[in-house]
């Protein structure tokens, strides 16, 4: 039995599908504190699915998970992901990022599970020195949510070397997109990331779409990002599953496209997939912004055998999809 913390959430929803649908048999433990008890009566119909409702910071809780079911290995999700709000209120990412990791690492190592793959970001990085980033690409985040996943990293590998605990952290860059069929989607309460935000304008009574800054230093002069599909990117956890099965060592790998676009570029292409008019304003840079972020995804093509096949457009329009469903 595979578990699955914040299987209740955008990208941990899209993983749980996947992995039911491949057979597996899952137990997502998540708090609901970001994630939906929606998705989960959704995730049921579609195979072996046991919820546990529970909060990482509490061992007693992750530790019954494995007292009541025979967990060979985890995919970790479960975390606090909004830059902003981390430089605001650190302790609440330390305390549930790390400290949560500290207490599920423990459960682990009581019930001798030692197979975990992470997630982990671009954040981890920070301000980039050169573009596209690859993995040895210094990490130096800027922001308290990075800094808490970078500690999690350093902690996954003294845990390997002391424990033999393996890990495969999967450092995120910007992911898009809902699956196919509009099972689950992207649910974020409040919202931050640009393709939900932009496609909320498109109904009415949405807000114009704020765009934060058009005189930086790129083509257009907006932000440069490199967004990949949630579906591929669910896909390099199943391929990090079966490479820690096959006893891989502890590893790491940049989850992108290895290809940036502008936010006016997806601005437009949120106009083509809607065939509307979008309202927006231009606003000041939001802070923390670094003009381009672009992954270098050679280690995890030529290492996992991934390869991510879906364009933004497609991302846009799986998105605008489940919004309208949503709608
Ligand atoms: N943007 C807007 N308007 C919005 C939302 C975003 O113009 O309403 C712009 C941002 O300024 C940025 C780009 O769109 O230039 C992408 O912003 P997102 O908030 O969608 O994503 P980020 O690149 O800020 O964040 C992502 C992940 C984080 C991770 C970070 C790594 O969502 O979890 O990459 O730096 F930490």
């Amino acid at each position: 039995m595979i578990l699955v913390t914040g299987g209740a959430g955008y990208i941990g929803s899209h993983c749980v599908l996947s992995l039911l649908k491949k057979g597996e048999e899952v137990v997502v433990f998540d708090s609901l504190v970001t994630g939906h008890i929606e998705t989960i009566e959704t995730l049921k119909q579609y195979g072996k699915l046991k919820f546990v409702r529970g909060n990482l910071q509490n061992l007693s809780e992750i530790l019954e998970v494995f007292e009541n079911n025979d967990v060979t290995s985890v995919v970790h999700f479960a975390a606090f992901s909004q830059v902003g709000e981390s430089v605001k209120d650190p302790q609440k990412y330390y305390y549930n990022n790390v400290y949560g990791t500290l207490n599920l690492l423990n459960a682990m190592l009581q019930h001798n599970v030692k197979k975990i793959v992470f997630s982990s970001t671009a954040a981890t990085y920070g301000e980039p020195e050169y573009t596209p980033i690859d993995e040895k690409h210094p990490q130096n985040p800027i922001n308290p949510y990075g800094s808490s996943k970078l500690m999690i990293e350093k902690i996954l590998d003294d845990y390997d070397k002391a424990y033999g605990l393996k890990s495969v952290r999967l450092r995120y860059f910007n992911v898009a997109g809902a699956d196919s069929e509009s099972i689950v989607g992207e649910w974020h309460d409040p919202e931050t990331h640009l393709i939900p935000n932009i496609l909320k304008s498109t109904f009415s009574g949405g807000k114009p779409f704020a765009m934060f800054g058009d005189d930086y230093d790129t083509k257009d002069g907006t932000c440069v990002r490199d967004y990949i599909n949630v579906e591929d990117l669910v896909c390099a956890h199943l391929l990090a599953l079966d490479y820690l099965n096959s006893n891989g060592a502890t590893t790491y790998y940049n989850l992108g496209t290895n290809d940036g676009n502008t936010v006016k570029e997806v601005f437009s292409s949120c106009e083509l997939v809607t065939g509307k008019d979008i309202p927006v304003e231009i606003k000041a840079r939001r802070e923390g912004d670094p003009a381009v972020l672009v992954a270098d995804n050679s280690k995890a093509k030529k290492e996992l055998g991934w390869s991510p096949e879906k364009t933004l457009e497609q991302s846009i329009k799986s998105a605008y999809a489940w919004e309208v469903k949503r709608h």
